[in-house]
């Protein structure tokens, strides 16, 4: 526990374990990870060492070109020779040690430390409508795409998706249900898959692991009220109406786009489902789900992020001058504008990189 303890001081605050990566010069040669003896290069950290020999750490805070972070603890691995744990990711390479990369302390450790990070998180990869629909369609996306008038690529969508279920069960499950009517979900894609056919595609990928669906903790009543609002009511059509374009954009400007944006394509989530973390193992409070936008397809919602401070690295590693900066200490700590501006203050291309290297669904852009 005492071993937990710092490690969730460590990722709150940013600070990295007392091993941490120096890149002075070195005389050491070879290393042993998982019995094995591994090749060392000058100021190499134990994770560039064991990847360069084919073993796999996972890392989530780290990203390759930027100094390293070693907050997270997602690369823990043990120094059988020490009995230490040690963030892979941030520890120089010695020649002393003896890496083992899947000890049951380190799997452990690890395990725990994602679930940290899932004990305030959201988890609400996916949006109660596309996990109602039988045909996985991915949902917010299609309207997404229709809202931003891009109709060939919502109709490539909806037509890989087959409409096979009149009982609408997506639209029982949407959540603007009793905020003015569900969003016309099936009208719309229908009235897309009836399109002109779109040209052959691969077979929609299959779900991902999924460690945890959508429990929509973080989309409280108020946050609900407060994203529905000005939206309008559902789409009544008149007797013998058709269900137009205009229709569908309406319809598409109605939806919450619940879920996340990176679902599929989620760091943090392929690591829980690797690690069999769960999202209950420690009790936490969800933080409310607030999206920023840039109003130039950026947006940013805290609620899904884990401090590792990627995008803060790679703007500043950009030379951005203005740039996403972590604000608050601790537990107040959080990603945000510098001080005094806007996400819209930020180049679009600064915040473009920043949402490419998000590991989680934190920071996107359309
Ligand atoms: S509001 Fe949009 S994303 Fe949310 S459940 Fe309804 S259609 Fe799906
Ligand atoms: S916004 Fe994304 S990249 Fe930036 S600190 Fe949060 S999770 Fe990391
Ligand atoms: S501490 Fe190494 S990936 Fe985060």
């Amino acid at each position: 526990m005492q071993e937990l303890q710092e490690l969730h001081k460590n990722m709150r605050m940013g600070v990295a374990p007392r091993q941490r990566v120096c890149y002075g010069n070195t005389t050491m040669q070879e290393m042993i990870v998982n019995g094995r003896a591994v090749a060392l290069t000058a100021g190499v950290t134990v994770h560039e060492a064991a990847r360069a020999a084919g073993i796999g750490i996972p890392v989530l805070c780290h990203r390759d070109g930027l100094h390293p972070s070693g907050g997270c603890g997602a690369c823990t691995v043990e120094d059988a020779a020490t009995g230490r744990l040690l963030p892979a990711c941030a520890t120089r390479a010695d020649a002393a040690m003896r890496i083992e990369t899947a000890s049951p302390r380190a799997l452990a450790h690890r395990k725990a430390a994602l679930e940290l990070l899932l004990s305030n998180h959201p988890a609400d990869c996916e949006a109660p409508c596309q996990m109602a629909c039988p045909a996985r369609l991915p949902v917010p996306e299609m309207l997404r795409l229709i809202a931003a008038a891009k109709w060939g690529e919502a109709a490539v969508l909806a037509q890989r998706h087959p409409v096979s279920c009149p009982a609408a069960p997506c639209e029982k499950a949407c959540r603007r249900k009793p905020l003015g009517g569900a969003v016309a979900i099936c009208a719309v894609h229908r009235l897309l898959a009836g399109a002109p056919p779109a040209p052959p595609q691969p077979p929609p990928a299959p779900p991902p692991k999924i460690p945890f669906r959508s429990r929509m903790t973080g989309l409280a009543d108020d946050t609900l009220l407060a994203l529905a609002h000005e939206k309008g009511p559902r789409t009544e059509l008149a007797d013998g109406e058709a269900f137009t374009r205009e229709h569908a954009r309406t319809e598409a400007a109605r939806c919450l786009q619940c879920g996340c944006r990176k679902a599929g394509d989620c760091r943090l989530r392929e690591l829980c489902a690797d690690a069999g973390a769960k999202q209950s193992a420690f009790a936490g409070g969800h933080s409310a789900i607030v999206r920023e936008r840039d109003g130039r397809g950026f947006a940013f919602d805290s609620s899904r992020c884990v401090l590792c401070g990627i995008c803060v690295r790679v703007a500043q590693q950009a030379g951005a001058s203005i740039a996403p900066a972590f604000r608050g200490r601790g537990f107040d700590a959080r990603i945000a504008p510098p001080l005094g501006r806007a996400w819209h203050d930020i180049p679009a291309e600064v915040l473009a990189t920043c949402a490419t290297s998000c590991p989680t669904g934190a920071m996107s852009s359309n």
